[in-house]
């Protein structure tokens, strides 16, 4: 899925966030791994302000490890519950619902106190478009789940998925929008695949990938293509197209192939696990 984002989606998406955000006590917020900063949107702290918040950085798979454990620190220091999850194979998923009992711990407690016992604690999950919400939510709530039905007044024209005694989730979503305005986020998305390619200069995105990795990640390039990094990225660009055979009809390189398959190879995980933004000390 790319981005294509109006105000008019935007003004709705808020709206209807807005509105789903009453209803619940808790809202996990998936962003991804990689880019910890770039896929969150700071509106959201705004919206759901007074809820308990939880954080996953998903796709963790992907991303360098040590930084992942930074990022969660970070979130933590900033008063999120954090936890790393992989919704594709499953790993970390289940350990969500007991972060969702911490998180809402001082819900369960004043509950029990007003003698309201075994209320689930109602969650719904956000984040930008292909951070993996369908994937997570399939996950988390595997075959198992039984969708209730409406309930008339409170929750009128909502889907709710029981998840077990303890946890509800809201079934739909809720998407937010990246910070477009900054072209550094915009980079950044678009390495993961997250803005269309057809719309980049695919080469320039690729040299920028390359600079990237000489730069922190170093002997990646190295190691996956067998060829010496250390150049200029032009010129790494240049030996990765002939070590690949992309070569255009009259045996020129193709660099623009060579580009494709590095950013693809980058997305998929065959280059390493990277980390392409960093938490700063506040
Ligand atoms: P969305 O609802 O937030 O828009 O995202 P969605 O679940 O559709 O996931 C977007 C892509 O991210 C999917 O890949 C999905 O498989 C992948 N994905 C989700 N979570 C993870 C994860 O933890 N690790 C990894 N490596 N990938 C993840 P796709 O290319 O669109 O489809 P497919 O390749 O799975 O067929």
């Amino acid at each position: 899925m790319n981005f294509q984002w109006y105000p008019g989606h935007m003004t709705k998406a808020k709206r209807q966030m807005q509105e789903d955000v009453k209803l619940i006590d808790v809202v996990i917020e998936l962003v991804d791994a990689r880019i910890p900063f770039s896929s969150k949107n700071p509106d959201i702290d705004h919206i759901a302000k007074n809820k308990s918040r939880i954080v996953l950085l998903n796709k963790f798979d992907l991303a360098d490890e040590k930084n992942t454990m930074l990022w969660k620190e970070w979130f933590e220091k900033q008063g999120f519950f954090a936890a790393l999850v992989n919704s594709k194979n499953g790993k970390g998923v289940k350990e969500v619902h007991n972060v969702i009992q911490q998180a809402c711990k001082e819900k369960i407690e004043r509950d029990r106190k007003r003698g309201i016992i075994n209320r689930p604690v109602r969650a719904m999950i956000v984040g930008i478009p292909n951070v993996g919400k369908s994937t997570f939510i399939n996950s988390f709530a595997g075959k198992a789940c039984a969708k209730t039905g409406n309930r008339p007044g409170v929750t009128k024209g909502k889907q709710w998925i029981r998840l077990n005694k303890n946890v509800e989730l809201l079934d739909t979503p809720g998407i937010l929008w990246p910070k477009f305005e900054d072209q550094a986020v915009g980079l950044r998305l678009a390495f993961i695949g997250s803005i269309k390619d057809e719309i980049l200069n695919i080469t320039e995105l690729s040299l920028e990938l390359i600079a990237f990795l000489q730069v922190n990640y170093q002997g990646f390039l190295a190691e996956r293509y067998g060829i010496d990094e250390t150049q200029d990225k032009v010129k790494v660009l240049e030996e990765i197209a002939a070590v690949r055979g992309c070569r255009l009809k009259g045996n020129e390189l193709d660099y623009e192939k060579a580009a494709s398959l590095i950013l693809d190879e980058f997305r998929n995980g065959k280059i390493g696990r990277v980390t392409l933004e960093f938490p700063q000390a506040d």
